[in-house]
């Protein structure tokens, strides 16, 4: 790392950290100023709550609507791209890395990572705890349920749950019949 590179790093952690913790929801206003400039992408307005981690900052986007909750992780160092309106609820984990531990004589932590970026499509529903482990796609409008470990790709529409995650179902398509949007529960806090 070269020291511009140690200055930015120290830099973003120093003033995020100012602003890390502040309540919700004047402290989203505050957050956002603050990562507007540290993230790779932030395109209208987006939600941080509090105390949600960010490492690698230059390897985050995310698009306009979207709600970050409480506690969550982000991790950037492998790419991670969060599309339009999706949800994020409290305590959940993005990893876009994993550490090395092909030989055994050198210790895990100063073996080289091995990443892969991680996409979370627009209007994806993500639950509390979830994690979204490296190299990972969420389709659009797909649900990854409470405490899902998820390995593999998510279908668009797909609703997975459990550890490793699985299709449960598939949310039902009403965009050709003439029933009323939002059975499944009208937008609420997150
Ligand atoms: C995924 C979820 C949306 C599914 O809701 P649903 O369609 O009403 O699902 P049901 O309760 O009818 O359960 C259907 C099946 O999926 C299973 N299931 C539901 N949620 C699950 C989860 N998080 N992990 C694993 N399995 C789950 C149920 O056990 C049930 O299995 P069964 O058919 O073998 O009995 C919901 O369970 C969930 O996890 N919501 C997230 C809540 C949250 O994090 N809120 C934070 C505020 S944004």
């Amino acid at each position: 790392m070269t020291l511009g590179e140690s200055v930015w790093y120290v830099g973003f952690h120093f003033a995020y950290g100012l602003v890390k913790y502040l309540p919700t929801l004047s402290g989203d206003v505050l957050r956002y100023a603050v990562l507007k400039p540290f993230l790779k992408g932030l395109r209208g307005w987006v939600s941080f709550r509090d105390n949600v981690t960010i490492w690698f900052p230059e390897g985050v986007s995310v698009d306009a609507g979207s709600m970050i909750g409480e506690n969550c992780f982000l991790d950037g160092f492998g790419g991670l791209t969060i599309g339009r309106d999706v949800l994020i609820a409290h305590n959940a984990s993005l990893i876009s890395e994993d550490h090395g531990f092909a030989s055994r004589r050198v210790p895990i932590r100063r073996q080289a990572k091995t990443t892969a970026p991680i996409v979370i499509e627009d209007d994806v529903w993500i639950g509390c705890g979830a994690r979204i482990l490296k190299g990972v796609t969420v389709g659009r409008g797909a649900i990854v349920g409470a405490g899902s470990v998820v390995t593999t790709d998510v279908a668009p529409y797909s609703i997975v749950g459990g550890v490793p995650a699985r299709v449960i179902e598939m949310r039902p398509d009403d965009t050709t019949a003439e029933t009323e949007p939002g059975h499944r529960g009208a937008a609420g806090s997150d």
